[in-house]
């Protein structure tokens, strides 16, 4: 939907990442189970992930120096927010919010605090939420986050989805603008829950459908229909894209960048090429960090961001999906 008639607008103030040090291979991967560098590459464009040491870092950590970031490059503390969003589908803990944990640690004491819970969509949706609040003349000043452990969630004996994920944050700080025009001038939030199955991480085998029980994945562990979730995720890509042009009036040529959802290169450039969208306009970096679920479009946008890539004066387009199953996108004025 196009933005509401209001005299509020939103600024992005500054922008923020986190990725672990340690990185994992293809051919790291190879020693793990039956896979190799070339079938990787080919099928997904990906040559490495950065993974978590589980001693000393996880979901909670990610998002939090993402935000520390994103505060250092606004200028601003913990303390000015007065409303923490974290996208996330790898919380440490259902209670207390990834959220909550954050803003005791960047010392927003006192902020509103909550997880959304959207998976590979997590940043998109929060960033979203975080708009129509603030237009709302209710919150002034937002920390958002989408960040994702996957690796803590992946069974490594398996190769069909081990191969895909990694782990990363990313956070932007919010602000009230008194410009209405800028910020998130077309957004959409969608979803479709009759296909989850397609993509999803089970606790309990009460939980697991019957096609699925032979399913070798460990309870615990993330499962999917690798051709099903492709097939969706080409289509509902290039769908998402085409209704945020068509509504906004937009031609690819008007935007500086679309962010997207680091899934795969080959639904990346399918989506491209159907929608005409340029190689320059297109940020790419699954080569380097795969699919870090929720931590992925807030990577991406804190490397445009800090590249000069989304200059003010021309919108950026905001695009990802992912499992429930769910999509989201938005277009800015920054
Ligand atoms: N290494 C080597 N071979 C592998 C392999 C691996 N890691 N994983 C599967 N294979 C094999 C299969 O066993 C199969 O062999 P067969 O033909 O002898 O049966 C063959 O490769 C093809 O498998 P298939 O599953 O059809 O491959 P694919 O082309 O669909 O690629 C994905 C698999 C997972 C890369 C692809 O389906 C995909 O990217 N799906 C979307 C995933 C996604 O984006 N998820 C996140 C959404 S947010």
């Amino acid at each position: 939907m196009t933005r509401a008639s209001g005299a509020i607008g939103v600024r992005i103030a500054g922008t923020g990442s986190a990725v672990p040090e340690r990185r994992l291979t293809n051919d790291d991967l190879a020693k793990m189970v039956d896979t190799n560098d070339e079938w990787i590459v080919q099928r997904t464009g990906i040559r490495e992930r950065r993974v978590c040491d589980p001693s000393r870092e996880g979901t909670f950590t990610l998002n939090r120096d993402a935000l520390k970031n994103a505060l250092d490059a606004s200028g601003m503390k913990g303390s000015d927010l007065d409303l923490i969003i974290v996208g996330t589908c790898t919380q440490e803990m259902s209670c207390p919010s990834v959220a909550c944990r954050v803003a005791g640690e960047v010392g927003a004491v006192g902020a509103g605090a909550f997880d959304v819970v959207a998976a590979c969509s997590g940043f998109v949706y929060s960033m979203n939420v975080a708009d129509s609040l603030i237009r709302s003349g209710r919150f002034k000043r937002i920390g958002v986050c989408g960040g994702d452990a996957m690796s803590s969630v992946i069974d490594y004996q398996e190769r069909s989805v081990s191969i895909l994920f990694g782990d990363a944050a990313g956070a932007a700080v919010l602000v009230a603008d008194e410009n209405p025009d800028r910020g998130c001038v077309y957004q959409q939030l969608g979803s479709d829950g009759r296909d989850w199955s397609g993509l999803y991480l089970p606790r309990r085998a009460q939980e697991v459908p019957e096609a699925d029980r032979d399913n070798p994945i460990r309870l615990g562990c993330l499962r999917m229909n690798g051709r099903e979730v492709f097939k969706f995720a080409v289509n509902r890509f290039r769908q998402v894209i085409e209704e945020a042009l068509e509504a906004t009036k937009l031609t690819p040529d008007d935007l500086s960048q679309v962010i997207c959802h680091q899934s795969n290169i080959r639904i990346i450039e399918s989506a491209m090429e159907k929608i005409g969208l340029p190689k320059d306009k297109v940020f790419v970096n699954i080569d380097r960090f795969g699919n870090s679920s929720a931590g992925s479009v807030g990577l991406c946008l804190d490397q445009v961001w800090r590249a000069g890539k989304v200059p003010a004066g021309k919108p950026m387009m905001m695009v990802a999906f992912g499992g429930g199953m769910t999509w989201a996108s938005g277009v800015w004025n920054v």
